[in-house]
């Protein structure tokens, strides 16, 4: 369960602003364990929500490797590259594009209708025993509009590791949380970390999920330092 799940080995990525070329990851090394949250924290505009991209393979002239289980994906097509991401990481973006519209149950299972899966009796399962472990109650058949944003905020966990992920980003997942909801939210994604052994990556400049993280680290101006400053 705790194999390596990803691993950053000197990672830059540059953008031209018109004759200069700006370094937005500076040569970042390092890994993330599955069955674990490591929280990345640093001052807005230090490149967390760039070095997330990167790991998602949506960036394109990545300098380095991105190992995900054997496979460099930074060595990939494009088209190579979104089979991947498809296939072992999941996102959770601050704006959750959940579909309002659609019930619980469903925005849950847009990841295996997005693959063609046959949804089994085994997922639907899977969906009521992780309501259960977020406390949500088994509300399959609502709609998303009539939940609460914390409400909204857990279905989007489970939306994300439905289909066991090796990787799990989140970016700011608790920017329209209260303290409670944030709390829950946190506690909910440590007990489902360890049940689908995940390696589960959180950007966020909030002190109160940094708090949580088993593993933590900072980002100033595009290089990663871990929790003793120490440049990694
Ligand atoms: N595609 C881009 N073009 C130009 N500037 C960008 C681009 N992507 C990010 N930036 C800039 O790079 C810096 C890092 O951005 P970002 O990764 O979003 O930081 P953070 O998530 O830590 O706030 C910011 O100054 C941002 O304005
Ligand atoms: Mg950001």
């Amino acid at each position: 369960m705790n194999s390596k799940k990803i691993s950053m080995k000197n990672v830059s990525y540059s953008i031209t602003e018109g004759e200069r070329n700006r370094k937005l990851l500076k040569n970042v090394t390092t890994d993330f364990e599955g069955g674990k949250i490591t929280v990345i924290s640093g001052p807005s505009g230090s490149g967390k929500t760039t070095l997330l991209y990167a790991m998602a393979g949506l960036l394109d002239r990545v300098e380095g490797e991105i190992h995900i289980g054997n496979t460099d994906i930074n060595k990939l097509s494009a088209k190579e590259k979104a089979a991947i991401r498809l296939e072992n990481i999941s996102i959770i973006f601050q704006n959750l594009n959940l579909f309002s519209f659609m019930n619980v149950e469903d925005n849950i299972l847009v990841p295996l209708y997005l693959k063609n899966r046959t949804v089994t009796e085994e997922t639907r399962k899977k969906i009521a025993h992780y309501l259960d472990l977020m406390c949500l109650g088994q509300i399959q058949e609502k709609k998303i509009s009539n939940l609460s944003g914390g409400e909204q905020q857990r279905v989007a966990i489970i939306r994300a590791l439905i289909d066991d992920p090796e990787v799990v980003l989140c970016d700011e997942p608790t920017a329209s949380l209260d303290s409670e909801n944030t709390h829950q939210f946190m506690e909910t994604l440590v007990k489902i970390s360890r049940e689908s052994g995940a390696a589960i990556i959180i950007v966020t400049h909030d002190a109160r999920v940094f708090a949580y993280g088993e593993e933590k680290v900072t980002m100033v101006d595009g290089e990663l330092f871990d929790d003793e400053n120490n440049v990694i």
